[in-house]
């Protein structure tokens, strides 16, 4: 598998993914109705949004096999600015559900990471619903630190969702 940066023509994949991941990944969290809600059309026009901006803070990655994406990540700057030492953020990680469990999460963030070192970022934060069993891809997988937990609001319903962060990318990247 290789990671790289994502292309125009990557946008649709990528779209897919992030529905088709949310619907796997959160059914029985978020209810029916807002995961019926969702629209592959809308994701398209948000990522051509970001893919086709030259320069956008926004770099988005795409895993792939022989030819075939099957899954991406999107990083950028920090949003909340509340920690100092951690400016990058992992704005968003998705794999089809078929291809989890083999490694390709774990690449993107490797990737993710450096690019976000080269561009003169010095830590990392990513937030994650707290019923979301990826959380343990963060803890266990990763080793990223617990930070806060706030609560959120998704159609209607409230959750909890947690900041996991790395203040270090350099430590990051050498594991
Ligand atoms: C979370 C995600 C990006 C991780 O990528 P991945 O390719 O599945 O993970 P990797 O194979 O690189 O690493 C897996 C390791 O993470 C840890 N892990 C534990 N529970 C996990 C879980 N439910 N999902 C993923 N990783 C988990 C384990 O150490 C696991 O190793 P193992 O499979 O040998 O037990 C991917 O599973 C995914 O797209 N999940 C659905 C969408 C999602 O929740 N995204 C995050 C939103 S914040």
């Amino acid at each position: 598998m290789i990671v790289r940066l994502a292309q125009l023509k990557d946008v649709q994949v990528i779209a897919d993914i992030h529905v088709a991941s949310w619907k796997t990944t959160y059914r029985g969290i978020v209810s029916e109705e807002y995961l019926d809600s969702l629209k592959v059309e809308d994701r398209q026009e948000m990522w051509k949004r970001v893919l086709s901006t030259e320069n956008h803070p926004t770099t988005v990655f795409v895993v792939e096999e022989e030819d075939t994406v099957f899954g991406f990540a999107a990083v950028g700057k920090e949003r909340t600015g509340k920690y100092p030492e951690i400016d990058g953020e992992l704005y968003a990680i998705y794999l089809y559900e078929n291809a989890q469990r083999k490694g390709g999460g774990k690449q993107l963030v490797a990737k993710a990471a450096e690019v976000l070192k080269e561009k003169g970022y010095h830590g990392l934060l990513v937030w994650v619903l707290d019923d979301n069993p990826a959380k343990r891809f963060y803890e266990e997988a990763l080793n990223g630190e617990f930070l806060e937990s706030v609560d959120i609001e998704i159609g209607g319903q409230s959750f909890k969702e947690a900041a996991y962060g790395w203040y270090s990318l350099d430590q990051f990247i050498s594991r």
